[in-house]
């Protein structure tokens, strides 16, 4: 009798530990991305610095910096979720990869909320918008008027951007020249490996401030997504609420224009390399 009281007991007593243990890796799941990020202590924010004035290096003081106005509403987003800012460099192509992975926690890196995208990841409200602009040569700017006179033509995008598939859907292309890094497909454009590249409009418009010789032709594409956001990894709910009343609070304040009008003011004086 004792015995089978004994085991009776030991029984349910494995049986509410059993139950509480479940209980615990239930809320382990549950706990999303926003909390896991304030737990962290600190946000981890990947990008490709290639982007000038989105995201790019300067010497600010004798140092180098990754600096720009993705830089700078990614330090809002750090204040505001009341955690340290890490910034983690990558190739543009490598982003969302990043992410899935959990190596970086969101995406500012000018990124197009396209449907392809959105698959993968969840995407904050649109914080800027920009359309595509084509640069080239500035001794070619009068043989490139309309999207046709790029039939046949070498053309540049980034790798993984939406103006590689600009470059491949809308350009009847001879070739296309995809690389990693606009820097080099601007160093290209420079030494004629290529006849034009695509990339956003105000980025094509620093390339002609600091590269005189470079000018944007008359030829852009419109912007499909509606502009740039920041990605996270899918089913973030409560971090893309937080995300977005960051965003909202420096539109209204008129701080997002100030980083925009200062990233590009820094652009201009600064080598970008
Ligand atoms: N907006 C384009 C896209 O979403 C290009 C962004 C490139 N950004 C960068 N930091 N290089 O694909």
């Amino acid at each position: 009798m004792k015995k089978g009281l004994i085991k009776k007991v030991c029984a349910s007593a494995l049986v509410g530990v059993m139950v509480m243990s479940l209980m615990a890796c239930g809320k382990k799941e549950e706990k999303n991305n926003l909390t896991a990020i304030k737990d962290n202590g600190k946000v981890v924010v990947g990008l490709s610095a290639d982007y000038a004035p989105y995201e790019f290096h300067a010497v600010v003081d004798g140092e180098d910096k990754t600096v720009g106005f993705d830089v700078e509403l990614a330090k809002e987003v750090a204040k505001d979720l009341g955690v340290d800012l890490e910034i983690k460099e990558m190739d543009f192509e490598a982003l969302i990869g990043a992410l899935q992975a959990g190596q970086i926690d969101m995406i500012i890196s000018g990124m197009n909320p396209d449907e392809e995208r959105k698959k993968q990841i969840d995407f904050s409200d649109i914080y800027y918008e920009a359309q595509h602009a084509v640069l080239v040569n500035s001794a070619d700017k009068e043989k490139y008027k309309k999207i046709d006179d790029l039939n046949g033509k070498k053309i540049g995008a980034q790798l993984g951007s939406t103006q590689q598939k600009i470059a491949e859907d809308k350009i009847q292309a001879g070739k296309i020249s995809l690389l990693a890094s606009v820097n080099d497909l601007v160093l290209q454009l420079k030494s004629g490996k290529v006849d034009a590249i695509v990339t956003e409009e105000p980025v094509a418009k620093m390339a002609n401030k600091t590269n005189p010789e470079l000018v944007l032709s008359d030829i852009s594409f419109k912007d499909e997504s509606g502009g740039n956001a920041i990605g996270v990894k899918k089913d973030s709910k409560e971090l893309v609420e937080a995300v977005n009343k960051t965003i909202k609070r420096l539109k209204d304040s008129g701080d997002l224009d100030k980083f925009i009008i200062d990233a590009n003011d820094l652009a201009a004086k600064n080598q970008s390399k």
